[in-house]
């Protein structure tokens, strides 16, 4: 199956409202891994890591990437903690050319913060949990084939950008 373009990087990056507009511009299918593990389970993100807990969810989304690669080319943005599991590494690379994107802690907290919908952060103190994740992540993106800054970007204007990276 050809190669596309996986989009990973911390919550609230935008990997999702970017990845919509570039798949569209590049004519390639579209997959939210986090939107086709709740279509699958039937159950949504939350559900599963409060009933079955991170580790199985941390399962579930690697089973996801290995489906994925049978599928053609398309541009995925994947869930902010896919990094952290070691094995999902050559498989993201297998998919395509993966592209971290990138945005300051406050912008990323700004944006994260006016949603309550990620199971991570439902903790007595959010802020603390956020910077715990980012310090233990930050190294993991860098593993990234290309790196985009976001910060002061409209998902228009990155998906912009990486359609001409792609071109060229
Ligand atoms: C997670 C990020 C979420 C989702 C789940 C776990 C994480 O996706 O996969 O809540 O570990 O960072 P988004 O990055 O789209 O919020």
């Amino acid at each position: 199956m050809g190669k596309g373009i996986v989009l990973i990087g911390f919550m609230g990056a935008g990997k999702t409202s970017v990845g919509k507009r570039l798949a569209e511009r590049l004519g390639i299918p579209f997959v939210d891994t986090d939107a086709r593990i709740e279509q699958k389970t039937g159950q949504s993100i939350s559900a599963i890591f409060a009933e079955q807990g991170e580790m199985a969810f941390r399962a579930i989304e690697t089973a996801m990437l290995k489906e994925l690669a049978a599928e053609p080319a398309a541009v995925i943005a994947t869930g902010g903690g896919i990094v952290t599991q070691e094995d999902n590494w050559p498989l993201l690379k297998a998919l395509g050319w993966v592209v971290h994107l990138y945005a300051p802690t406050e912008a990323l907290f700004l944006r994260v913060n006016r949603q309550n919908h990620r199971p991570l952060l439902q903790t007595e103190n959010p802020r603390e949990s956020f910077e715990s994740l980012y310090q233990a992540r930050e190294a993991l993106y860098r593993q990234a084939d290309f790196v985009l800054d976001t910060a002061n970007r409209s998902p228009h204007e990155i998906a912009d950008e990486l359609q001409q990276h792609w071109i060229n």
